[in-house]
């Protein structure tokens, strides 16, 4: 049977993309059976509906906490039956309401090595971090999430990336990006097998 993922997005879906060629071309043994955005103009649903994949703006309501949303959201999750659920670019704490249904089972990736830049523009913020001569190399981590901490849990897989002379900001994010998509399908071909 084909591991089921669930996935979530905030924005251009890149990541989701690369899951959704690789599920086509069997490099894994998986089915995205649904892509949930909590944004209205997120491109990943775009993606996914070209995929022919189910594909959700699943929004806040008006007066809704962040545990209703959590326990909203994880009931629709539930109900497509996944294996694993994959952030991919969801720019969003998940709470306990939501995390506790999915043990061990929640995956996300994060453009930069293990604590270090945590949250929003990790990649920009590496990048100014070199320009100062802060740092060498920054990188790129998945890891499984099992509490709110933002960008943070055990390990799945880093890889890091050396800063090449005078690169421009754009060129950097783009390198960036292609070590994610494939240490994300990487690390999800482990993983099934594993599973398997
Ligand atoms: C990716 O770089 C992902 O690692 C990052 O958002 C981007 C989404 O791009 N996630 C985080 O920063 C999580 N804190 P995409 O929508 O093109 O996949």
């Amino acid at each position: 049977m084909k591991t089921r993922l669930v996935v979530l997005i905030s924005g251009n879906g890149s990541n989701l993309q690369a899951i959704l060629d690789a599920c086509k071309s069997g490099e894994l043994d998986a089915v995205v059976v649904s892509v949930i955005s909590n944004k209205a103009d997120a491109y990943g649903l775009v993606r996914a509906k070209n995929a022919g994949v189910d594909a959700i703006h699943f929004a806040k309501l008006e007066n809704e906490t962040r545990q209703e949303y959590d326990t909203r959201l994880a009931d629709y999750a539930s109900a497509c039956l996944p294996d694993f659920i994959i952030l991919a670019g969801w720019m969003r704490i998940l709470t306990f309401a939501f995390l506790n249904h999915f043990p061990n089972r929640v995956i996300n990736i994060h453009p930069a090595l293990p604590n270090t830049f945590p949250g929003t523009h990790a990649i920009e913020r590496a990048y100014e971090a070199h320009q100062r001569g802060e740092i060498t190399q920054t990188g790129v981590m998945i890891h499984l999430v099992p509490d709110e901490g933002v960008d943070d849990g055990p390990l799945l897989a880093t890889q890091e990336i050396n800063f090449i002379q005078n690169e421009s900001l754009e060129d950097f994010e783009s390198r960036v990006h292609q070590v994610e998509h494939e240490l994300l399908v990487n690390t999800l071909k482990k993983i099934i097998k594993e599973k398997q």
